[in-house]
């Protein structure tokens, strides 16, 4: 059993695309266990740039079974969109496959998600305003549609019968927005039930059975990262659902005994996009010079990311939560201009200089930490076509290594550019 999980370990936006993508080469089976459209997966294939933000993008191999998971959360106009892009691009998409229980984000999710970020002033949480929080919210309040409600119209009628009287009365007294009729709900379910049937797999359940019992290789893909999960990432500045690798069994619908490895992905540095804590930011010209050169703008929303030095303290915390068994270190090229690197290898209380070396999970103690850095010297030259770990500069694999001592786990995998070629794999899980 080699089954492998990639999640984010940090706040999102680690370059977990170009690792699954790589990896889903080798894989039978991929699957999109969490998020919903908040997420933007770029994949660069042969110089062409594909953007993700439901579809799992091992869709880019044929033959493989994609699957979108019962913990995602989809939004209908979205998904059009997205698969109506790929196949505009000669993307076939037959091997897509989505969960009849995956839930659905209705348009007030996305018009309450819009009204609470606007109206929340200094406490917003700067979310996508993709109405994740609210269809999270529905699901978890058992307010909420899942794919299968769709073609069962008795169900569908009393889904609806039980959900919208209540919801209206929010939208109208609380929100102040609009509401919607029975009758207008009933004609987007149907048009869309359109759109999803060639995609919901009512037979996932045997799938999934037969590819454990064939011992076929499956991947599951994370969206967001393990510092935005709902349960152990800096609440409330955090999305609505698991990215840990614990939520690629609940997400996926595949237990935890079929899981042997996760990868967990982290950028040479660290970046966070929307509003929350971030001990290592740096607010000053450094911070734009990794923001310049790693491009560091979001996929989905274009807002510039906050960049700082990377955390070995928080990187250590996921490597608990998320049950991370190993790391895959992305953008490691953009130092390859820098004088001196630097990692946090602790924290340090202002108020009475006490020292944190595991990640304190109250947030509001953030404000009065300061990172304590060790520094290591740059390699100053391009190793952005360099193919293995043996060819690499001495000080890129010393901070590696170092890396590796802080955090505790092995980095097996190298990203040194945004091309699949630019990569140095120390060990395919899959192999
Ligand atoms: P939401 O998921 O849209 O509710 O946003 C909640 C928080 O998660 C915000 O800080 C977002 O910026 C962040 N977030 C959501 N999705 C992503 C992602 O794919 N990458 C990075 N940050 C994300």
């Amino acid at each position: 059993m080699k089954n492998t999980v990639v999640v984010g370990a940090q706040w999102g936006d680690e370059g977990k695309a170009k690792i699954t993508d790589l990896l889903a080469e080798y894989a039978d089976v991929i699957i999109r266990y969490q998020g919903g459209c908040n997420a933007g997966h770029t994949v660069v294939v042969n110089n062409e740039t594909y953007k993700f933000h439901l579809i799992p993008s091992g869709v880019l191999y044929k033959n493989k079974f994609c699957f979108i998971g019962a913990g995602t959360v989809i939004h209908p106009e979205t998904f059009l969109k997205e698969s109506q892009e790929l196949i505009d691009r000669g993307v076939d998409l037959s091997c897509l496959k989505i969960s009849p229980l995956a839930s659905i984000t209705l348009p007030y999710h996305i018009d309450i998600d819009g009204i609470s970020e606007n109206s929340s002033g200094k406490n917003k949480i700067g979310t996508t305003k993709k109405g994740i929080g609210p269809t999270y919210s529905d699901k978890i309040g058992r307010h909420g549609l899942k794919i299968q409600d769709l073609y069962d119209e008795e169900l569908l009628n009393s889904r609806l019968d039980a959900i919208l009287p209540l919801k209206n009365k929010i939208l109208e007294k609380v929100y102040q927005t609009k509401t919607y009729s029975k009758e207008e709900m009933l004609e987007y379910c149907k048009k869309y039930a359109e759109i999803f049937k060639p995609y919901v797999c009512n037979e996932w359940v045997s799938e999934l059975s037969k590819a454990i019992k064939e011992d076929k290789k499956i991947l599951f893909e994370g969206a967001q990262g393990i510092m935005l999960d709902i349960d152990y990432g800096t609440y409330p500045f955090v999305t609505s659902s698991n990215p840990i690798g614990g939520g690629a069994a609940t997400g996926s619908g595949i237990g935890p005994t079929h899981i042997k490895n996760v990868i967990g992905v982290t950028k040479a540095y660290v970046t966070r996009v929307g509003e929350g804590p971030f001990i290592t930011e740096l607010t000053d010209e450094i911070g734009e010079k990794i923001r310049t050169i790693g491009a560091e703008f979001g996929t989905t929303t274009g807002r510039p990311r906050r960049c700082g030095w990377f955390d070995a303290v928080l990187s250590k915390y996921c490597v608990l939560v998320g049950g991370l068994t190993q790391m895959a270190i992305t953008k490691i090229d953009v130092f390859n201009n820098f004088d001196e690197i630097k990692i946090c290898v602790a924290y340090k209380d202002i108020r009475n200089g006490q020292i944190y070396k595991d990640y304190p999970t109250n947030i509001n103690i953030h404000k009065y930490l300061e990172p304590v850095y060790e520094t290591l010297k740059g390699w100053k030259s391009d190793i952005s076509n360099i193919k293995s770990f043996s060819d690499l500069p001495e000080n890129t694999k010393s901070y590696l290594k170092k890396v590796e001592e802080l955090v505790g786990i092995p980095v097996k995998i190298i990203s040194v550019g945004p091309d699949r070629e630019q990569t140095i794999i120390l060990e395919n899980p899959f192999k």
